[in-house]
């Protein structure tokens, strides 16, 4: 793509952190909507994929990544189509194993890291213990003289949210953030599972290009005609730009996250390339 062709697209920013120490509750604050109660144990079980608008309009994309140490890969993956991490960790306990490893993923991947400090509500709440265990590993936040964004946040009450998206905004100026809108597009998967009445519902991020309803796309050893597309909250899309996520319907089967999805000229290319993959 020309830089001409580049448009400013939003941030795509992954919540990690240690189990339970707030991630879900918080993308819940954020898109009012609530997610942890429903899900089974209180465990993610999957990446799921919103965007929101902030206050001022500016959208920001998150993706919620699974906390439980099982889904390591799952969040390795995570974290490389993410432009910004926030590492969640609960005021109230410490800088935990897999605080480290969300960490070190997002350092891997060259990923601006903000540090929240959640459950700042709990009385045993102790902030600053933890901006002490986090310098220990390196991770010097701004009050300490570092270079790291953090804020004090409860996802209960919603205390420093709004600030804390404020620092996402800043840090994604920095990046100066942009893809090409008008072209076939091209994403990541972030889920895909068989629903009884919808058949294959696929979770894509398109990240450059726009998808439309229509489109052929090749995803993994999968392909298919764009039947539908449609948001978290099952409203309908014709397109999907840049930084978008968006569930798509009419894959011949679940490709796996982090496979790449992209669209093909025709049909007939996706199939061949789909078989090919699918007798590797
Ligand atoms: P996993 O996905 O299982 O790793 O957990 P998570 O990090 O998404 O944590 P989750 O949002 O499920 O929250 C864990 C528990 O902490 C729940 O009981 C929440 O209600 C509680 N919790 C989360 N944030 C806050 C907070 O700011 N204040 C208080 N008091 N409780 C919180
Ligand atoms: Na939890
Ligand atoms: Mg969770």
């Amino acid at each position: 793509d020309s830089e001409e062709d580049l448009k400013p697209r939003a941030p795509i920013v992954t919540i990690m952190g240690h189990v339970d120490h707030g991630k879900t509750s918080l993308l819940d604050y954020i898109r009012n909507a609530n997610v942890a109660k429903g899900e089974a144990g209180g465990i993610t079980q999957h990446i799921g994929a919103y965007e929101v608008k902030t206050k001022n309009g500016a959208p920001i994309t998150f993706l919620d990544t699974p906390g439980h140490e099982a889904f390591t890969a799952m969040r390795a993956r995570g974290a490389k189509v993410t432009d910004i991490a926030i590492i969640v960790v609960a005021a109230d306990d410490s800088v935990m194993p897999q605080t480290k490893e969300a960490i070190n993923h997002a350092q891997a991947a060259g990923v601006p890291i903000i540090i929240a400090l959640n459950k700042i509500d709990k009385p045993a709440a102790n902030p600053e213990k933890i901006r002490e265990e986090l310098s220990q590993i390196n991770i010097l936040v701004e009050e300490w003289g570092g270079k790291y964004q953090s804020q004090e946040v409860s996802a209960k009450s919603g205390l420093g949210i709004e600030e804390l998206l404020e620092k996402v905004l800043l840090e994604a100026e920095l990046l100066e953030l942009k893809a090409n809108p008008d072209r076939g597009a091209i994403g990541t998967v972030i889920e895909a599972s068989l629903d009884k009445g919808r058949g294959y519902v696929t979770t894509v991020l398109v990240q450059t290009g726009t998808l439309q309803v229509g489109d052929v796309v090749l995803a993994g050893p999968h392909y298919g005609r764009v039947k539908a597309m449609t948001d978290h909250r099952m409203k309908k899309m014709k397109s999907a730009g840049p930084a978008t996520p968006v569930q798509v319907l009419g894959l011949t089967g679940a490709p796996q996250a982090g496979d790449r999805i992209q669209v093909m000229e025709t049909e007939r290319e996706a199939r061949e390339l789909a078989t090919q993959r699918l007798q590797l």
